[in-house]
């Protein structure tokens, strides 16, 4: 408990001096600074090496923090109501007169905005008067981190802090529903979107692949373990590592499983953990067999079908 609260309060100091660290979250890690500090989203930007033009997402405690940022409408109270804090990224219109960084949004008129669930990251959030810019905790287009030790092997000692909050539960990253117009979901995510569909009771469109740039996490590549991967694969070719759902009892070198039965939810918190293991186990390529398509299941196969584009 104690450490707990030291912990907090490293972490608040570094952030307080327009630093970023690492924070966990129920999805993935965060690479997280003030959403008010123009230097500090600039910050996580140049360690990203994210282009300027792809927005961050900023984590509130809560609903009240929100209110000066961003307007609130139905739709959001509704699944707000339902889903947060979780797994859900809602696009608002940003207020007039909000205090988030131009870097932020870049000058856009809406923000991405979440509640994270981690209980560490709550207590952080709730210990700040300024709401966390932070996407997710990689180097741009490649796989998000799920533990400490992710974070420490794409950044090393470029970041000042790791906010340790153990492997995250769902292992990727939240479901995002833009709420400015009709209800469209732009990146399939932790949070199924038939729940979203039931709770608003009316049509949700589903738009996760644009040509027009609406989440530049739509970018054909993305999430990629940077070796080439193809999916739906019944066997493997030579010195290929192969990613099975469910364990099987003859052992090859070169199997890794997901999960022991056949489990999407576990399954989806060990993906980027054993693709990252793949590559360190020295592959060169990777093949992965069909994953069905429900569930989380749908937001494990839009992760492999872009990082297949690799
Ligand atoms: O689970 C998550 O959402 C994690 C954790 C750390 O919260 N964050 C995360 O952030 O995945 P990031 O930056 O890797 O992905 C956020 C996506 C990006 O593709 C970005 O383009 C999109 O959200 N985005 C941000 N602001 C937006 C906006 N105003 N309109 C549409 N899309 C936006
Ligand atoms: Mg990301």
């Amino acid at each position: 408990m104690k450490s707990i609260q030291s912990n907090i309060k490293k972490a608040k100091k570094y952030l307080d001096k327009n630093h970023c660290i690492a924070v966990p979250t129920e999805t993935v890690y965060g690479l997280a600074g003030n959403a008010y500090s123009d230097q500090s989203a600039k910050k996580i930007f140049k360690l990203k090496k994210r282009p300027l033009n792809n927005p961050l997402i900023v984590h509130y405690y809560d609903i009240n923090k929100l209110k000066n940022d961003c307007v609130i409408n139905d739709n959001f109270i509704k699944l707000h109501n339902k889903f947060s804090p979780g797994p859900i990224t809602f696009i608002l219109k940003l207020k007039k007169g909000s205090k988030i960084s131009k870097f932020v949004t870049n000058k856009q008129k809406s923000l991405a905005v979440r509640f994270p669930k981690h209980p560490l990251f709550r207590k952080l959030l709730k210990s700040l008067n300024y709401p966390l810019a932070a996407p997710s905790a990689n180097m741009s287009t490649r796989l998000s981190s799920v533990k400490a030790s992710d974070v420490i092997e794409e950044f090393g000692s470029k970041i000042k802090y790791v906010l340790d909050g153990g492997k995250c539960k769902i292992g990727l990253e939240s479901t995002i529903v833009s709420l400015l117009d009709k209800p469209t979901v732009l990146r399939y995510g932790g949070l199924d979107i038939s729940k979203i569909k039931d709770v608003l009771n009316k049509k949700v469109l589903v738009k996760t692949t644009s040509k027009k740039k609406i989440a530049p996490g739509q970018f054909p590549l993305h999430y990629s373990p940077g070796i080439p991967l193809r999916i739906n694969a019944t066997k493997p070719k030579k010195d290929e590592a192969f990613v099975l759902i469910k364990k099987r009892k003859t052992k090859f070198k070169n199997y890794y499983y997901l999960s022991k039965k056949n489990d999407l939810q576990q399954s989806a918190k060990n993906l980027y953990t054993i693709l990252r293991k793949i590559k360190k186990d020295g592959y060169k390529m990777i093949a992965v067999e069909r994953i069905q398509n429900k569930g989380i299941g749908r937001t494990i196969n839009d992760r492999l079908t872009r990082a297949s584009k690799y």
